[in-house]
């Protein structure tokens, strides 16, 4: 009996298809699935990219509790138009320490992703303070409290312990020195820890907020932004991975 005529048993049993389509996909599935849980990780690390300061996680949390990814997303696919208006594209990487990712879904106003060294400090005080003395045609809602609301920051330590427990590479000295790293952060590094940029490389300390003496919701929120998109050196990255 030649090969064809055997198979024709398939076709004239339900049962024996139905086993036979069961097997098929799951070889497929197991081609695909296995191969994840002998990776370490599915995301490609990339150069510079670091957890963030205390300030700067402080600064995250605000910008979750006030809701602004409902209006900013912050993943720049990777088309044309959006290259061009922000920048490029996002990497996985550029999100690996950001639990939850703040992608979003939603885009009233423009993605987010590459704001940081955008615009001034006194900018954004001002765009929160009344984003229309700005940009008449603004819809974005104002947010004048947060540059005369002091940051309580009293469990960031315990913040940043989560999110170690969650892969974020948080030492145990990055975590017992997060208040002072905050401080010398928002206090143009001159006070507390002078070894931050040691364990943060590349984190820019000043008042960013622009309130002497105090340490207000808007630092970290501005030291946030100011940040986002910064941390990868894109003419590096493009030259190693290939990409003209
Ligand atoms: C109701 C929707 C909405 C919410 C909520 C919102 N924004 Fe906006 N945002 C906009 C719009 C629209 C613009 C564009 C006009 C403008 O610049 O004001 C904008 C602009 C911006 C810009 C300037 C971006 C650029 O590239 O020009 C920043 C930065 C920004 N928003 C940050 C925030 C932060 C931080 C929050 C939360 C505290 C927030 N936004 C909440 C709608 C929103």
């Amino acid at each position: 009996m030649s090969l064809w005529n055997k198979s024709v048993i398939f076709e004239k049993n339900a049962l024996i298809m139905l086993i036979g389509v069961l097997i098929v996909v799951s070889i497929g599935g197991l081609a695909q699935i296995v191969p994840l849980f002998y990776l370490k990780s599915t995301i490609e690390k990339v150069d510079g990219v670091r957890p963030y300061t205390p300030l700067e996680l402080a600064g995250r949390d605000i910008y979750v509790r006030e809701g602004c990814y409902l209006c900013h997303s912050q993943m720049i696919r990777a088309l044309r138009d959006e290259v061009e208006r922000y920048g490029h594209y996002s990497l996985a990487a550029e999100s690996m320490y950001d639990h939850p990712f703040q992608w979003g879904s939603k885009r009233n106003g423009p993605d987010l992703a590459r704001v940081g060294g955008k615009y001034s400090d006194a900018w954004h005080q001002q765009h929160f303070n009344d984003p229309r003395s700005l940009v008449p045609a603004s819809i974005m809602p104002g947010y004048p409290w947060l540059a005369t609301t002091e940051l309580d920051y009293r469990h960031i330590s315990e913040s940043m312990n989560a999110l170690a427990n969650e892969g974020v590479p948080y030492t145990q000295e990055m975590i017992e020195k997060a208040g002072l790293d905050l401080e010398a952060q928002a206090k143009d590094g001159s006070a507390g820890s002078s070894d931050l940029a040691k364990r943060y490389p590349n984190a820019i300390s000043r008042n960013f907020g622009g309130q002497a003496g105090a340490v207000t919701e808007a630092d970290a929120v501005i030291a946030y932004l100011q940040m986002l998109g910064t941390q990868v050196d894109f003419k590096i990255y493009d030259d190693k991975a290939n990409i003209r």
